[in-house]
């Protein structure tokens, strides 16, 4: 495949590049490319739009298995390639809990064929201390994860010694800790010598935290959510849908996140896209929002309005993602990498709307919110599988590790 004529990023210059991808990998990048080098014939003429590398969402929850009826691998995956993103990494809060061997096993088995994009899975830590089991998963998962705070699903741990021999059993810990539990994971992390990932991170208070760890060089990184960057409590008095763990907090944290941001306090944005049916929201009191269909998007406006700049929008949705997790030869436009690239038109004055939506929830949380840019083409390792808002029919989708 020969893309021709886009946009490429280089130290926040839009530059035009053909690039050339040859068995599923980028193998050239330059100026001009001739069409002589291309042997399978296929050309996307870019014209006019900018290539960005496939987004990494390393905090996504498709629900599959036994969930399904709000979100499947299917429409997941296929809702992740309409966002531009490319790898998404599914959390253990499915049913059963993926708590066992067997039952990632089975996760991976049942994946198999249905996803529009690469993917990868999370092992879940539990209260009965499933340490061993931890052990034994350790290669075939991308990080364990832990609920150190109440959320959906029943997976909390709050043992100190369960805690420890999990942390001590894993090579990175990626963890839901609100407040001060995100302290004691930060202690748990320096003290067990093991890297720790802090999903959504949401107030300033969490941040000091973060920011100390770095400071004594602790190999700890840390997570910020579209929803807690966008959205805070002002906005929930008129949505009230927009329930979900952490909650959303008040305008002071949203700045407090997007200074850590620019500061390089932040490693990655994560939507902790967490699909549950309207019914079921206006019915309950039950958290979570979708997020996959609208990440890049709203990161996109916020380059905009020079929120952040182009290149920490690349480093945190693609590059850090794949260092962080080890997903060897993704998260970049580079010669010898995967070729996952988005295709997008900023050149767009449009506000997000709820139709077209692809989640099996069917709702977003960003109705009225105006679009940095519009995803035209997702490129899973040289395959197109999203076009012009039409999905390819083959599901190329494949485990990252
Ligand atoms: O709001 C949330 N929803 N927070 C979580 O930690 C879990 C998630 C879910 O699975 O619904
Ligand atoms: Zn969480
Ligand atoms: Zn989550």
């Amino acid at each position: 495949m020969l893309i021709k004529n886009a946009l490429i990023f280089i130290n926040n210059k839009a530059v035009p590049k053909d690039i050339l991808i040859e068995n599923e990998k980028i193998t050239k990048i330059q100026d001009e490319i001739s069409a002589e080098f291309n042997k399978d014939n296929l050309i996307i003429y870019a014209n006019g739009k900018y290539a960005l590398p496939g987004i990494i969402d390393p905090h996504t929850h498709m629900r599959d298995p036994g969930l399904t009826y709000k979100e499947d691998f299917i429409t997941g995956s296929m809702a992740c390639a309409k966002g531009g993103i490319t790898t998404f990494l599914d959390m253990p809060n499915t049913i059963p809990n993926v708590t066992t061997k067997e039952e990632l096993l089975k996760k991976k088995e049942n994946s198999k064929n249905r996803s529009f994009v690469d993917y990868g899975f999370y092992f879940g830590g539990s209260k009965l201390d499933n340490s061993n089991e931890v052990k034994k998963t350790i290669h075939i998962s991308v990080a364990t994860k832990i609920f150190m705070n109440v959320s959906t699903g029943n997976m909390l741990v709050e043992d100190d010694k369960v805690l420890q021999n999990i942390f001590e059993n894993s090579k990175l810990v990626a963890v839901h800790a609100e407040g001060k539990m995100v302290k004691k994971a930060i202690e748990i992390s320096e003290k067990t010598n093991t890297s720790l990932y802090l999903c959504h991170l949401s107030t300033e208070e969490e941040i000091e935290y973060l920011r100390d760890a770095k400071a004594k060089k602790l190999k700890v990184y840390g997570e910020v959510t579209p929803h807690h960057l966008f959205l805070n409590k002002d906005n929930l008095k008129d949505n009230p849908l927009l329930v979900m763990k952490p909650q959303l907090k008040t305008k002071a944290d949203n700045n407090a996140l997007w200074k850590a941001i620019n500061e390089g306090i932040i490693d990655t944005i994560g939507t902790d896209h967490a699909p549950h049916t309207l019914e079921e929201k206006k019915k309950n009191l039950i958290y979570g929002i979708p997020g996959v269909e609208n990440s890049l998007e709203l990161m996109l406006q916020a380059v905009k309005e020079k929120k952040l700049d182009i290149e920490t929008l690349k480093r945190l949705m693609s590059e850090n993602p794949s260092k962080i997790f080890n997903l060897k030869g993704k998260g970049s436009l580079k010669i010898g990498y995967d070729a996952d690239i988005v295709l997008v038109n900023l050149n767009v004055n449009e506000k997000i709307d709820s139709t077209n939506i692809i989640s099996k929830c069917n709702w977003t949380p960003y109705k009225g919110f105006n679009k940095g840019g519009n995803i035209i083409t997702t490129i899973v390792r040289g395959n197109v599988v999203f076009n012009n808002g039409k999905f390819n029919e083959f599901k190329i989708g494949k485990e990252v590790i």
